[in-house]
């Protein structure tokens, strides 16, 4: 059957630090290609200068997140043909993250507000004891559950506009992560944990506007993640815990 495919694409590629510029590459339009294959022709055929990030390939390591055509996405999972406009594909570093160079972003801060959030787990229980059977059907393993699969890809943290008015803002990935935590009945420092999300950068600060719930590759709700956290802390008010 005769192809209807364009034979290349015009792609604006950021260049260059924070006072960077776009740069135009021409790149051969091939069938089932991802925003990643175009940035690999670019840095392997037409300039090796090029930096960007990328590992596994798959959607599994979170590395390879970029703005397509203005909107973050996980760049190795997503077609061409699902974002393309015309001919035409612009891609830039991930939003609200200082920009290295081109499309690298530090994700230090990313990660400090995992840290920040407690987002590690702390277990309470010592190789003396045995293994803790937490029932899979269990309201609390259902909610651990749900956000779990998170890969600290940064889409999520990318389309929040809170995080670009309040940069302290912990924003949607670090919140789902404690929430997930918050409900492993294993874990303890708890009551930590939520003193660490309460307050103007945590939880409160959430509009619940969604974008980050829309825009999951993994279709995890942080927005429902972050609901829950305020439930508990007001629960926590209330009974003068906090
Ligand atoms: S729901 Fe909250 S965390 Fe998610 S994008 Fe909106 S303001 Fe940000
Ligand atoms: S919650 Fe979703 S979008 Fe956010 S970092 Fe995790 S996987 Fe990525
Ligand atoms: S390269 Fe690992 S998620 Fe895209």
């Amino acid at each position: 059957m005769a192809t209807t495919l364009k034979v290349s694409l015009k792609v604006s590629v950021w260049r260059g630090g924070k006072d960077g510029a776009f740069q135009v590459f021409e790149v051969p339009r091939e069938a089932s290609q991802t925003i990643l294959d175009v940035v690999t022709h670019i840095q392997r055929a037409l300039d090796p200068t090029l930096a960007y990030r990328f590992a596994c390939r798959v959607g599994m390591c979170g590395s390879c997140a970029m703005m397509v055509n203005g909107v973050p996405r996980w760049t190795c999972r997503t077609h061409v043909d699902k974002v393309v406009a015309g001919d035409a594909l612009e891609i830039g570093p991930l939003r609200n993250l200082p920009v290295i160079r081109d499309l690298v972003t530090d994700m230090r801060e990313f990660f400090d507000k995992w840290a920040r959030a407690k987002g590690e787990f702390r277990g309470g229980a010592t190789r003396e004891d045995d293994f803790a059977r937490v029932r899979p059907d269990s309201p609390p393993r259902v909610q651990a559950d749900a956000g779990i699969e998170c890969i600290g890809c940064g889409v999520c943290y990318a389309a929040c506009d809170v995080v670009t008015w309040n940069p302290d803002y912990l924003g949607p990935a670090a919140l789902n992560r404690a929430w997930t935590l918050i409900n492993d009945v294993r874990g303890k420092e708890n009551l930590e944990r939520l003193r660490a999300v309460a307050g103007d950068a945590g939880c409160h600060a959430c509009h619940s506007h969604v974008s980050c719930t829309e825009r999951c590759p993994k279709h995890l709700s942080p927005t429902a993640a972050i609901a829950g956290l305020k439930r508990e802390v007001a629960k926590a008010v209330l009974h003068g815990d906090l």
